[in-house]
């Protein structure tokens, strides 16, 4: 089929563009891309947060607060649209084991609210999705070719296998997708990325959870024996990569996105207390998530052989350093969410 309409792409929508990585892309299009025009939807739940699009030309990006399932709001901003590029989601894989309904609802409802408009105008439509789709692979040493060899690694042809309310609902939205495409003949392209990190994550989230607990006083907590693996891209990568799929993807298509950047959590939590001058065990051991996935790891050479886009932040522990320069410089973004936040896990043991 054929490639997106790159010279068309004046105006662009980008759901939950108030949240991390909506946010990262946001800046990364007003940056380097002149002439388009951004209109962010987001409802600013918990994980939205207008201070991650300050300073933004405002000719340039407008906030429209809304919610992606409420189909007369999304009507009426893709009709007027070249491409809606889908980053809103419940994100975080704890709180959807404790309730998976706001899962349900904005993954995979606001994503069939996005996928029909889109159809009704024949807007391009990219979504953004997650590794955590395809479940979790065995450790390396636990491999015989020690993870490198067929099958080992996700690539887009790894069967859906998804583990928690989370990965499920954003698999679903992922199958909605592909509906729509073979169905309704819908220009879309769906990319699956692996960790990201960087400034303005939410401090729920792993790596600045234990970045402010330090800044905070509190002793880091590792789920577990901390032996999970992530594959960690910096937020940076990922937009770049989103861009260069949205322009030249070929549509129908999956592109997997990664950086080569496989850690154990218990490396990670080492690196961080090491990098922020603290006794490199002074973290405590918690209980361990439920189906907690073992391992992650991107095979994302279609990506870098086919569009020709390739990870420029790979430096993990400089982007390290710099994403816990960026907390220790702005306590007043996350300060006054840290006890709630705290407080949120302690009554799950965690
Ligand atoms: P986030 O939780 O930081 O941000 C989500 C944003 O979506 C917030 O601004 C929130 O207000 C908004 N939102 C939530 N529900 C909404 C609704 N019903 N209507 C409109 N807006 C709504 O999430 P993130 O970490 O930035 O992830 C963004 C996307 O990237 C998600 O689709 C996620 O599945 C995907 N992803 C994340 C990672 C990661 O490591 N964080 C990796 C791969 C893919
Ligand atoms: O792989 C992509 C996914 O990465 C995204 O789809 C999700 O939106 C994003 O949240 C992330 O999911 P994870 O569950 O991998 O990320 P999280 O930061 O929650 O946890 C990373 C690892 O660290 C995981 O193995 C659990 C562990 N962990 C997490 C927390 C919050 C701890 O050991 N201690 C903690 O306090």
């Amino acid at each position: 089929m054929e490639k997106s309409k790159e010279k068309t792409m004046k105006n662009i929508i980008v759901t939950g563009g108030a949240g991390f990585i909506g946010s990262n892309f946001v800046h990364y299009v007003v940056n380097n891309h002149p002439d388009v025009h951004v209109t962010v939807l987001d409802k600013l739940t918990y994980a939205g947060n207008k201070e991650n699009l300050a300073g933004l030309p405002a000719d340039r990006v407008e906030l429209v607060v809304g919610d992606i399932a409420d189909p007369e709001i999304v009507d009426q901003l893709v009709k007027q649209t070249d491409a809606v590029v889908h980053y809103a989601a419940e994100s975080h894989n704890d709180n959807s084991l404790k309730d998976p309904f706001p899962f349900v609802q904005t993954n995979i409802v606001g994503t069939y609210t996005l996928l029909e408009a889109c159809r009704k105008y024949n807007v391009r439509y990219h979504h953004v999705s997650t590794d955590e789709v395809y479940g979790d692979l065995p450790l390396r040493e636990d491999l015989p070719g020690h993870g490198d060899g067929p099958g080992e690694k996700f690539t887009a042809k790894t069967p859906y296998n998804p583990s928690s309310p989370y990965s499920s609902t954003k698999a679903g939205s992922d199958l909605l997708v592909r509906a729509w495409v073979r169905s309704f003949g819908l220009q879309a392209t769906i990319s699956n990325c692996s960790n990201n990190y960087g400034p303005y994550q939410h401090i729920e989230k792993f790596i600045p959870r234990q970045i402010t607990n330090v800044l905070s006083g509190i002793r880091p907590k590792l789920y577990g024996e901390g032996k999970n693996v992530r594959d960690w891209i910096h937020t940076n990568d990922h937009s770049s990569a989103v861009w260069t799929i949205l322009t030249k993807g070929k549509i129908g298509e999956t592109y997997l996105i990664g950086a080569d950047g496989e850690e154990d959590n218990k490396t990670v939590m080492e690196l961080i207390l090491e990098l922020m001058g603290q006794d490199k065990h002074a973290y405590d051991h918690v209980k361990d998530r439920a189906g907690h996935d073992l391992r992650y790891a991107i095979d994302s050479t279609k990506l870098r052989e086919e569009l020709g886009w390739k990870p420029q932040f790979t430096n993990f522990h400089d982007g390290l350093a710099d994403t816990i320069q960026w907390y220790q410089d702005h306590e007043e973004w996350w300060k006054a969410e840290k006890d709630a936040v705290e407080a949120n896990y302690a009554k799950n043991g965690q």
